[in-house]
């Protein structure tokens, strides 16, 4: 069986859309309906006519679509795809985090659970966490779970304390500063290109930090002709493919190969045919702290970025 084309056929008979993630194996896009980061899969869900949305991502992003779509039934190709970084905050967790600094408003990464968003503020995602923690008008905040991307967010808004919870993702602290600067010294024409989920000793040594799709952006507007990819594999892969059929000429080399993120990687065309044809897998949420996480995101979707 063609199980590419047996996909294309269920999609059209189930008025199905698969959503898919940057980070997802690359083979899964010839599927796939959006492909992008968690920003831009996330307003995807909350626009779409379909029925049913099959998200190749990890849990927290599937979740995401339900709480913005609760009318359509979501899928997850793989149960075990959760993402590292979110399962270190739950809720007893946050409320002793909020309990040791009272009255501050709470900002929660889009990498968490429905439950922790629904006892949060606001939402930020990695593209726009800056501008909607700006939007606050605030002197403090707190940050959960990446102490990275809140420690980017504090960077970048000189005005702003933020007060970050230790979490973090295992896969962007595999990048180590030796690695920039032997790619500094192995590639002395490149650009390194930096998410920021890294060590901010990390992102400090790179010449662009930015969240996947601004990665992305960045790299097909350069000039430049080699660049130094210190994010998860699928970014690289799909920049060299895109720079091959386009001629961009351009060649995006991944900072060390061991920055995969292992579940990320969990869902395949196989689990994807198969949650499509049995509907198995289907995300469901409790509907009270649906409609509070859904408060969270939707103020988050209301900021421009
Ligand atoms: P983006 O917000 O850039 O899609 O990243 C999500 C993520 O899990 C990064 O590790
Ligand atoms: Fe979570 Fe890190 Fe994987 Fe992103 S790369 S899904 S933050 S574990």
């Amino acid at each position: 069986m063609d199980i590419v084309q047996e996909i294309k056929k269920l999609k059209k008979e189930k008025n199905a859309i698969i959503l898919t993630h940057c980070y997802q194996e690359i083979e899964i896009d010839e599927v796939s309906d959006f492909v992008g980061d968690s920003l831009y899969l996330s307003r995807a869900a909350a626009n779409t006519n379909a029925d049913i949305i099959v998200f190749a991502g990890v849990y927290f992003m599937a979740q995401s679509a339900k709480i913005l779509s609760p009318n359509k039934k979501v899928l997850l190709p793989n149960m075990e795809s959760g993402c590292l970084m979110a399962d270190m905050i739950d809720v007893e967790k946050l409320r002793t985090f909020k309990a040791n600094h009272p009255n501050i408003p709470v900002v929660c990464y889009i990498n968490s659970t429905a439950e922790v968003k629904a006892e949060c503020d606001i939402c930020v995602t990695s593209s726009n966490a800056v501008e909607v923690v700006k939007s606050l008008n605030t002197n403090k905040v707190l940050f959960v779970p990446d102490t990275y991307l809140g420690k980017w967010v504090e960077h970048n808004l000189k005005d702003v304390e933020v007060i970050t919870f230790n979490g973090f993702c295992p896969t962007h602290l595999r990048i180590r500063p030796e690695d920039m600067i032997n790619a500094r010294k192995n590639y002395p024409n490149a650009l390194i290109l930096a998410h920021p989920e890294c060590h901010r000793e990390v992102a400090k040594l790179a010449d662009f930090v930015g969240s996947t799709k601004e990665i992305m952006e960045f790299a097909k507007k350069s000039d430049n002709k080699t660049f130094i990819i210190a994010t998860e594999k699928g970014v690289a892969d799909r920049l060299n493919r895109d720079s091959l059929i386009n001629n961009w000429g351009k060649n995006f080399i991944l900072i060390n190969d061991k920055i995969i993120c292992p579940n990320m990687k969990k869902n395949t065309l196989a689990d994807i045919y198969n949650v499509l044809l049995t509907e198995k897998n289907e995300i469901e949420i409790n509907e009270d702290i649906r409609l509070k996480a859904y408060s969270t995101i939707e103020k988050m979707l209301y900021v421009k970025n």
